[in-house]
């Protein structure tokens, strides 16, 4: 038998023309059904908002459900009854094997790589909640690996997808403001939102219905302590959670990349209220600069993140005096106006008297983010928000957080008395060099781009 005739004649029958141009197309041994067979991993919160869209999709099945509290099947069984339940993901991945295509992770920020890079190195593809990953270095493997097992990636930053963003993106590649000059994005909450603590609170039992050996993962081990770890509020601590920039930074900075085409900063700095070394600040600005291209005004493009409240004045922005920037969103001033896009809806341009016969683009659409995956895993195609786009997002987000963290260097380096406070204190300017995944010039800050894992919990490099 001619075998590249039988091949081709398979993958014609199969409706998967994409594989014969080279992509990883959905060829699966275990596949009866020709559906994408996903498990998912954390499925309540964010990871139950994600079963709910997947699962709209006709040609994907749920084949696993797994979650260290097993208070949090209930939702997930009555959306899709009849799916076996695991407590441990790689009980799953070992049990499942084969029959696993494809995983959804949607666990607090610091086992992100972990669970991504065991499914990856069997071959499952991934969608991977914001912001990827909790440090700069595991989000570079998580690109490698994607990049090594030609996986189907996506990251969990929907609105990526969402007609506002796109329309967004649309605008400012259009030219409708210019070119752009720099650009503001801010968020309305704080690095310490939840807890509101400064150091892990008095220690209580664990509830019965979850493991919290397995909920601590590969961070260091601590007492668990009720209301300010499991659910939700881990998001405030560093050996969890990324702060408010690692909570929206991906959301908010998303349309910054995809519209500019930026990929990595030359630099990057961070101003704070001041932190310690369990929580994030509740109040900062992140300075980034980016190398300029045919988008942008200048050589380089400074981008200014700011949380807890801190956001660029209206005055700037050129709005009319009865208008307020929104809470959280963006501001892209550009040499013949300004786009204010809101976290999340429509953009819009100033100011008002200029653009009030602007016409608007009516051909763009919204996608559906997650059908996006599905579809690209089953047509052998490529998802616009895989890592190749999402790593150097999600790395400069993380890179804003290694600045934060970096000691402030005293200005009696400049000739003045050196005192521990912010006032005689400046941020250093840390140098990234994203082909080598290293800060050129800050030792410290090269610490910080990884972390320590605990015994048995560490994430395979690529
Ligand atoms: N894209 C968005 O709009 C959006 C919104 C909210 C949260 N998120 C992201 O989703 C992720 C989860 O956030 P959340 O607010 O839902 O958190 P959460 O703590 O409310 O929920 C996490 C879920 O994962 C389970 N879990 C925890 N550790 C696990 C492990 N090791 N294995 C299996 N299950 C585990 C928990 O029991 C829970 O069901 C985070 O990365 C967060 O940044 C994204």
């Amino acid at each position: 038998m001619n075998t590249e005739l039988s091949r081709r004649t398979f993958l014609k029958q199969a409706g998967l023309a994409g594989a014969a141009f080279g992509f990883p197309a959905f060829v699966r041994a275990a596949a009866p059904n020709g559906k994408v067979q996903v498990a998912a991993v954390g499925v309540d919160g964010m990871g139950f908002s994600d079963l709910r869209s997947i699962v709209t999709h006709p040609k994907m099945q749920y084949v696993a459900f797994c979650d260290i509290d097993s208070t949090h099947f209930g939702k997930a069984d009555a959306a899709v009854p009849g799916v076996p339940h695991f407590a441990d993901f790689r009980v799953m991945l070992d049990k499942l094997g084969s029959s696993i295509d494809a995983v959804n992770i949607a666990i607090p920020d610091h086992m992100h790589a972990m669970v991504a890079v065991e499914a990856m190195k069997r071959g499952k593809h991934v969608y991977v909640q914001k912001p990827l990953a909790h440090t700069v270095w595991e989000i570079r493997q998580m690109r490698k690996w994607a990049e090594k097992k030609n996986l189907v990636t996506q990251m969990g930053n929907q609105i990526h997808s969402a007609l506002v963003y796109r329309l967004a993106t649309r605008l400012i590649q259009d030219g409708a403001i210019g070119k752009v000059r720099e650009v503001h994005s801010w968020v309305g909450v704080s690095g310490n939102e939840y807890s509101r603590l400064l150091e892990p609170p008095a220690s209580g039992r664990a509830p019965a219905s979850m493991n919290w050996d397995h909920w601590i993962g590969c961070a260091p081990m601590r007492e668990y302590a009720p209301d300010v770890y499991h659910p939700f509020a881990w998001r405030d601590w560093q050996d969890f959670g990324s702060g408010a920039l690692g909570d929206f930074g991906c959301h908010i900075l998303d349309p910054v990349f995809t519209s500019l085409r930026l990929n990595a900063p030359l630099t990057v700095s961070a101003d704070n209220t001041g932190i310690n070394r369990h929580i994030w600040p509740s109040a900062e600005t992140i300075h980034y600069v980016f190398p300029g291209n045919s988008l942008t005004a200048g050589s380089t493009l400074k981008v200014t993140w700011t949380d807890g409240g801190l956001r660029p004045t209206r005055q700037l922005a050129q709005l009319p005096s009865d208008l307020d920037l929104p809470r959280s969103g963006s501001l892209f001033i550009g040499e013949l106006g300004n786009m204010v896009l809101p976290h999340y809806s429509a953009p819009r341009l100033y100011p008002q008297e200029k653009f009030k016969s602007f016409v608007y683009p009516k051909d763009v659409v919204g996608l559906n983010h997650w059908h996006s995956w599905i579809d690209a895993i089953l047509q052998g195609g490529k998802t616009s928000d895989g890592f190749h786009y999402a790593g150097p997002l999600a790395e400069t987000v993380q890179l804003g957080n290694v600045a934060t963290r970096v000691p402030r260097i005293p200005k009696s380096r400049r000739g003045k008395k050196p005192e521990d406070d912010l006032e005689t204190r400046t941020a250093a300017i840390l140098e990234w060099d994203a082909e080598n995944c290293r800060v050129k010039n800050n030792p410290v800050a090269n610490g910080l781009l990884t972390k320590k894992y605990r015994r048995g919990w560490e994430v395979t490099p690529a």
